[in-house]
């Protein structure tokens, strides 16, 4: 019998004919509403964010989500993470997923920097018992121990990127999902960071990483899926599709 040299890898992420639609407003006020109504003017409009998009990623697999401003990237990390859900299609997930997709998103303005991590740590899944084994080790990988008591309102757009990035690398995540986010940090924690995401990548974690940083971003993953107008241009070699985004 043949041996394969590649085992069987089972799906992490399978998206199936998804469609988003957004629905955009066109008045402000019940003035214009009223107005526009009585010129028959449309109030709303419907927006295709994701038309018709169908891929998968194994499990292991490092995926670079690319494309222009507006081209749905955002949108579908939200879909992948169940943060939204598609008007049409399915996405199906294997594992824990952890999102870190807006800066600041899962944190509670008045709630300290500790209490957030707990909160962030529960979201994930964890248990408090779990969360206080970890929390001196998520700490000092943020760098942010003499903020930790206060409020998060009063942090920056860096210091919410360490506190809420140190939380997902510390808990059991499957599939990590990294949008844009690393650009806040500053270089050496940028540099820190990507050297733990490498090796997640290398204990066998699935991540899909958004960046306009194209150079970074196609030496991180292997694979590279192009987003156009919302649906796939290309889904290849991640150096491939970067190089067919520069082309226009
Ligand atoms: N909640 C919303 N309501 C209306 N339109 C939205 C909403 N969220 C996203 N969109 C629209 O969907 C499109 C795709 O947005 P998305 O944020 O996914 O783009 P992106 O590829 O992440 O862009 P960028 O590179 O600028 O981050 C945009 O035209 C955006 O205006
Ligand atoms: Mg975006």
């Amino acid at each position: 019998m043949l041996k394969t040299s590649e085992p069987a890898r089972t799906d992490a992420v399978v998206v199936d004919g998804l469609r988003k639609t957004f629905t955009l407003r066109h008045t402000h006020s019940f003035k214009e509403t009223f107005l526009a109504a009585l010129r028959r003017k449309p109030l709303t409009t419907q927006f295709q964010a994701l038309e018709g998009v169908s891929f998968s990623i194994k499990q292991g697999e490092s995926v670079a989500l690319l494309g222009y401003n507006g081209s749905g990237k955002s949108t579908m990390l939200k879909l992948i993470s169940g943060v939204l859900s598609p008007d049409e299609g399915k996405v199906l997930t294997r594992g824990r997923v952890a999102g870190l997709i807006e800066v600041g998103a899962g944190f509670h303005p008045d709630l300290s920097g500790r209490e957030n991590v707990y909160l962030n740590a529960a979201i994930l899944g964890m248990s408090k018992k779990e969360t206080d084994a970890l929390f001196d080790d998520i700490v000092a990988f943020s760098e942010i121990e003499a903020f930790i008591d206060t409020e998060v309102k009063h942090y920056s757009s860096g210091m919410f990127l360490r506190l809420a990035f140190s939380v997902a690398i510390h808990t059991e995540v499957d599939i990590l999902l990294i949008d844009e986010i690393l650009a806040v940090g500053d270089e050496p924690f940028q540099q820190k960071c990507l050297a733990r995401i490498r090796g997640l990548h290398d204990a066998g974690k699935t991540l899909v990483v958004v960046s306009h940083d194209l150079d970074m971003v196609s030496n991180l993953c292997q694979r590279g899926v192009l987003l156009r107008g919302g649906s796939i241009a290309f889904d290849g070699d991640s150096k491939e599709a970067v190089a067919m985004m520069r082309a226009g």
